[in-house]
């Protein structure tokens, strides 16, 4: 594949709750391997949804996603063209979503074992360098209930990266964390961003956007509103409503 062609296309993304509740409003984005995207944006501006749409955890009304090189169309899709896209996402949820009665290990192993059919010698090699990654090799038999939520969120990690994912998509990941433990995890992510690895994250952290992102998405009403880099989204705002986002969460 040539090197200009997006890792992932979205076009004209729509969903709607109910007949009343419009949250994503035709979203256009293409994002190119090794971007970090960082979406920042009001709270219930639609920023969950568009991540939970790229993987079809949530079933978009309209629009077409295509993930290196195949495409999804919400007018027209199976079963297989979803287990397609999921193979080639991966997502760190704001409550990491850890399965309570396996170990850390074992929550590592489970979607490469079932999702990836692999076999469970190279799964636990995979998962071990995974749990190094993000510095959690030590608490590999600990059950989640043992951890601290940042140690449960750098498993969480740990479970998205292990999978090779096209694009990793962070959904607030620090933001459920006591303050205290927030830069544990952002430094294990910011280290992440250092690898390579194309991701999204949804973050009310200015800073870490300032100092992590190549790119930087403004979402408003289910529409991206600004896009840009982070000097020109963060410290140029071009809207007003912006601006006062910016003055409200620095
Ligand atoms: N499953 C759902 N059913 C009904 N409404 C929902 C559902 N998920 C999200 N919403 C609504 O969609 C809007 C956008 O939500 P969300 O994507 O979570 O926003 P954000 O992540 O930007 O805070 C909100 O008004 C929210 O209440
Ligand atoms: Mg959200």
């Amino acid at each position: 594949m040539s090197e200009n062609k997006p890792i992932i296309k979205i076009e004209n993304l729509k969903k709607s709750f109910g007949q009343n509740i419009k949250v994503l409003n035709g979203i256009d984005l293409e994002i190119f391997k090794g971007e970090i995207v960082a979406v920042i944006g009001p709270s219930g501006t639609g920023k969950s949804t568009m991540l939970r749409c790229i993987n079809y955890l949530e079933i978009p009304d309209e629009g077409i996603i295509t993930l290196n090189g195949s495409s999804i169309d919400a007018s027209n899709y199976n079963k297989k063209d979803i287990t397609e896209i999921r193979k080639h996402t991966a997502m760190v949820f704001q409550h990491y979503n850890l399965f309570k009665n396996m170990t850390v290990l074992e929550n590592v192993m489970e979607a490469l074992r079932l999702v990836h059919k692999i076999n469970k010698e190279e799964a636990e090699k995979i998962a071990l360098d995974s749990l190094e990654m993000v510095g959690m090799l030590e608490k590999k038999d600990q059950y989640p209930s043992r951890l601290s939520g940042g140690q449960q969120q750098r498993v969480g990690i740990a479970r998205a990266i292990s999978v090779k994912p096209d694009i990793l998509l962070l959904d607030e990941p620090t933001s459920s964390l006591d303050p205290e433990l927030v830069a544990g995890v952002l430094s294990t992510i910011k280290k992440l961003a250092t690898t390579g690895v194309t991701m999204i994250i949804v973050t009310h952290e200015i800073n870490f956007a300032k100092e992590t992102a190549t790119r930087v998405l403004f979402m408003e009403n289910g529409k991206i509103a600004e896009d840009g880099s982070p000097e020109e989204v963060l410290n140029n705002p071009s809207s007003s409503r912006l601006r006062d986002f910016l003055s409200i969460n620095k």
